[in-house]
């Protein structure tokens, strides 16, 4: 896996520093949050990028399908504008406001839009993010959801020094809780109604990598 940055680098404030620069209050005293680098993965034969407004039909058609709708949270009908909102808008600002990442994942080979990809609800201070996908109907199947996952995992543990990545399945999903295993994440137990999708609120089995599950750096 690879790591490109893409476009200014790095926004993160050394923590406790007072930023100046930003925001338009009076007394010139806000706090940078802390922030993800905007980088691209590579895979072997898979590009994670962020989002872009090419991205907004192939989004619609991955939320509308039946396995989205049963086991995502995302709006129900998922409509153009939720499709056009998140990839023009919101992907983005979460990472800016410090939440996480986002990315669409792409055939490295065709640029076709295969799913998504990203992290969120990252804790800076104990240094501890989940992560989460969904893969279009089209594309499920070829192990591109794992490949992904493994991809963004060590990204977070090896080149952003995180202690922790999560992964919550629903115990009924067995797709996303196999994609956990083949992405080489560690089975912790389940966490009850720690979920929710539109199906009511969710048992959730507890996945985690740590950076001692992986192989010392070749
Ligand atoms: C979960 C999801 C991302 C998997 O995508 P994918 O690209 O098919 O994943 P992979 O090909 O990497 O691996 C899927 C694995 O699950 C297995 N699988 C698929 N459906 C299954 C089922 N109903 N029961 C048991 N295993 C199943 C596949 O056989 C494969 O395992 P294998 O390689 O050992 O045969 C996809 O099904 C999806 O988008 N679902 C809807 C959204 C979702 O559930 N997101 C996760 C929320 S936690």
């Amino acid at each position: 896996m690879r790591s490109v940055p893409v476009g200014p680098g790095p926004r993160r404030a050394p923590r406790n520093r007072v930023d100046t620069t930003r925001g338009g209050w009076k007394a010139g005293l806000v706090f940078a949050p802390n922030v993800f680098p905007l980088v691209e993965l590579k895979t072997e034969r898979l590009l994670l990028r962020a989002h872009e407004e090419q991205d907004i039909g192939p989004t619609v058609r991955l939320f509308a399908d039946e396995l989205s709708r049963r086991w995502l949270s995302s709006p129900q009908p998922y409509t153009l504008e939720d499709a056009r909102r998140w990839c023009t808008q919101t992907s983005h600002s979460l990472r800016s406001v410090g939440d996480g990442i986002h990315w669409a994942i792409t055939d490295r080979a065709t640029g076709e839009f295969l799913g998504g990809i990203g992290v969120k609800s990252t804790s800076w201070m104990n240094r501890v993010t989940e992560v989460g996908y969904g893969m279009g109907s089209w594309a499920r199947g070829r192990g591109y959801a794992s490949e992904a996952t493994r991809a963004v995992a060590e990204w977070v543990l090896r080149e952003q020094g995180f202690h922790r990545i999560e992964l919550f399945a629903s115990t009924g999903n067995a797709a996303s809780q196999r994609v956990a295993e083949k992405a080489g994440f560690v089975r912790e137990g389940v966490a009850r109604n720690a979920g929710f999708s539109h199906g009511g609120q969710q048992d959730m089995v507890m996945f985690s990598l740590i950076p001692a599950d992986l192989p010392a750096p070749a």
